[in-house]
């Protein structure tokens, strides 16, 4: 069997947005009956919440939408550069963290998750934590529809 494709989402806190993308981009991979061909994970720029699970409010947002997370909080490491394949940041200030991070062998790995959002590519993924709920309803919405774009992609580029 071959490797599977390496997957890492990150955001800030690894609370809110990463988690939501790991847990429904991995929904999208288990609906496609892909799951041995993906190893999937989150972790943040930031260690505060280290050990918590996904925020009660983001947790709630995905589960109207019939989504569960699960996991527990990690800050990003110098090994998740080579483990993953690929490796999504939610803003711009997380990618630009990240890429001040990564040795420059493994940069190309490191892109904007909603550079593949096709109806605002480019854009961030507005951080839900110190806003409203409606903040995580459009979280929700955003990385439900750009998960499927990039499992789309990867599975048409062949993976990995
Ligand atoms: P996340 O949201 O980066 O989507 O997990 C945040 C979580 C916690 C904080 C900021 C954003 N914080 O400042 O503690």
């Amino acid at each position: 069997m071959s490797t599977p494709t390496r997957i890492l989402f990150v955001c800030l806190g690894n609370i809110c947005r990463s988690p939501t993308a790991e847990g429904l981009f991995r929904h999208h991979v288990q609906a496609a009956g892909l799951q041995a061909d993906f190893e999937i994970d989150s972790a943040g720029t930031g260690a505060w919440h280290a050990g918590e699970p996904p925020d009660r409010r983001m947790t709630q947002a995905a589960k109207k939408q019939g989504y569960a997370l699960s996991g527990q909080a990690r800050a990003v490491t110098p090994r998740d550069f080579g483990h993953f394949d690929h490796i999504f940041a939610m803003d711009a200030d997380n990618l630009s963290t990240l890429l001040e991070r990564c040795p420059a062998e493994h940069k190309a790995k490191v892109q904007l998750f909603r550079d593949y959002d096709p109806e605002a590519r480019g854009a961030s993924v507005p951080d839900p934590y110190y806003g409203g709920p409606a903040g995580f309803d459009e979280v929700v919405a955003i990385v439900d529809r750009t998960s499927g774009q990039i499992l789309e992609a990867l599975s048409a580029a062949g993976s990995k």
